[in-house]
C-alpha cells in the first residue's frame, strides 16, 4: 500500500522502510469567515485534499522531515531551544516540536512528506502542524490517537493554534487545527470549542473549490491588520462586548454597538462579524431543513459581506463566485478562508459539475488570463496514523 516510489526514495534517504502513514486533511470553511478570533460559530468541513505522511521512528532524539513539495530535508533538534523561526515551512513543524513538550530523549522520527493541497486557503498549514502533533503524540506516549478521542483532539488543535501565534508569529483562530483534527463538517462554537457534526447534504449536491490562482500575497499583513481591528473594537466598546468575544454581542447590542464605532471601517468590521454570526445560525437551520436554496443564498451574503465590509476579498475572487453564480448552474459561491486570493468554493448540482467547471473556466480565463482549477470535494475524516 505504500506508493513504490516513495519506499525507495525513504531508504534512499533514511536508509530503511516506514513503519507507519499518516495522512492530514486540508478544510474547506463554508461559512462562517473571520469570526473564529471573535468567538463566533464557523462552518468547515475538512476535505479529501490532504498531506500524506510516511515515517517511523529512528532511536535518536532527531527528527528529520523531507517535504516533496519544497525539495527539502530539514533536521530538527527538539531539545535545541535556540532555534528561531525563519519564516519558511521548517516553522510549522519546529513550532509543534518546542511547544509539544517534546523533551524526552530517542523519541526522534524520519518523516517524508507528500501534498496535494497546492492551492492557497485550504489550510495546509494547519494540516501540517495537526499531523506533526498527531505524530508527536505517538513518540511521547506511545498512542496513535483514535479519530474519536475528541478531547485529547480538541487539546492538540490548541496546541496547533498556540504553535502557529507564538512560534510561527501568525494570529490565526482556533478554527482550521480542529477542522483537520475532528474531519467531516461541523458546526463550531469557537469560545467553548462545542462541536455538532453537520447533516451531510443531499446526494446529488457538493461543493466545489475553486482556485483563482491568485497568490496570497496579503494574506498575513492583511489578517493580522484585522485581528488588530478586532482588538481596536474591543478596547472601544469595553464591557459591552461579552467576554467570549465580539461575536457573541446579544442582538438587542449590537446597534448600539455600532453606533459607538464612529470610525467608519472598524464599523463595517463589525457589522461583518455582528451578520455573519446570524448567518451561520441560519446556515445550519437551512441544512438541517435541506433548504439549499437558502444555504446558497447565505453563502452570497457572506461573500459581500466579506467584501464590502470586511475588505478581505481581491477582484479574482469576486469574479470568479460571480460567474459562477452567473453560469444558472449555482445556488451560491463565495471565498473561502482568510481571502486575498486562494480559493473560493460553490454549492452546486453534482450532476453539473463538469459544465459548471467549463463555464466558469473559460470566462474567468478570457477576463484574467489566468487558467482557474475547479475540484469538487468530499468531506473526509480528520488527521490519521495507520500502521503499515
Ligand atoms: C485563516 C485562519 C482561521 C480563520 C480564517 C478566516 O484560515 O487560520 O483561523 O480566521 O482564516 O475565517
Amino acid at each position: 500500500m505504500v506508493p513504490n516510489s516513495i519506499l525507495k526514495e525513504f531508504n534512499q534517504r533514511f536508509d530503511g522502510s516506514p513503519t507507519h502513514y499518516i495522512r492530514s486533511p486540508g478544510r474547506i470553511n463554508l461559512i462562517g469567515e473571520h469570526i473564529d478570533y471573535c468567538g463566533g460559530l464557523v462552518m468547515p468541513m475538512a476535505i479529501n485534499q490532504s498531506i500524506h505522511g510516511w515515517y517511523r521512528f529512528n532511536q535518536s532524539s532527531q527528527i528529520n522531515v523531507y517535504s516533496e513539495q519544497f525539495g527539502q530535508q530539514v533536521a530538527i533538534n527538539p531539545l535545541d531551544v535556540a532555534q528561531k523561526p525563519c519564516g519558511q515551512w521548517r516553522d510549522y513543524p519546529q513550532g509543534i516540536l518546542r511547544l509539544g513538550v517534546h523533551r524526552q530523549l530517542a523519541k526522534g522520527f524520519d518523516l517524508y512528506i507528500r501534498s496535494d493541497i497546492d492551492a492557497g486557503g485550504l489550510s495546509s498549514s494547519a494540516s501540517l502542524l495537526a499531523m506533526m502533533s498527531l505524530i508527536n503524540h505517538q513518540a511521547l506516549t506511545g498512542e496513535v490517537l483514535a479519530l474519536g478521542a475528541r478531547g485529547e483532539r480538541l487539546s492538540l488543535a490548541l496546541l496547533c493554534q498556540q504553535a502557529e501565534n507564538q512560534f510561527v508569529g501568525v494570529p490565526s483562530g482556533i478554527m482550521d487545527p480542529v477542522s483537520v483534527l475532528i474531519g467531516g463538517a461541523i458546526v463550531l462554537a469557537c469560545q467553548t470549542l462545542k462541536f455538532e457534526q453537520l447533516k451531510a447534504l443531499p446526494p446529488d449536491y457538493c461543493f466545489v473549490v475553486m482556485d483563482t490562482r491568485v497568490p496570497r500575497t496579503l494574506a498575513s499583513s492583511g489578517y493580522a491588520q484585522r485581528v488588530d481591528e478586532i482588538q481596536q473594537i474591543k478596547s472601544i466598546l469595553g464591557e459591552k462586548i461579552p467576554a467570549g468575544g465580539l461575536a457573541l454581542c446579544p442582538e438587542a447590542e449590537m446597534v448600539n454597538c455600532l453606533d459607538k464605532l464612529t470610525d467608519p471601517s472598524l464599523n463595517r468590521r463589525a457589522r461583518h462579524i455582528f451578520s455573519e454570526q446570524r448567518r451561520v445560525k441560519q446556515a445550519a437551520d437551512a441544512i438541517n431543513a435541506d433548504d439549499l436554496e437558502q444555504f446558497g443564498q447565505l453563502m452570497q451574503d457572506s461573500h459581500r459581506s466579506l467584501q464590502r465590509d470586511y475588505e478581505v476579498s481581491c477582484p479574482e475572487l469576486d469574479l470568479i463566485c460571480s460567474l459562477s453564480k452567473s453560469s444558472g448552474l449555482s445556488l451560491g459561491a463565495r471565498m473561502t478562508g482568510a481571502g486575498f486570493g486562494g480559493c473560493a468554493i460553490s454549492l452546486i448540482r453534482t450532476r453539473d459539475a463538469r459544465s459548471h467547471a467549463s463555464l466558469v473556466k473559460n470566462r474567468y480565463m478570457a477576463e484574467t488570463g489566468l487558467e482557474p482549477r475547479l475540484i469538487t470535494c468530499e468531506p473526509a475524516t480528520g488527521t490519521q496514523i495507520i500502521e503499515l
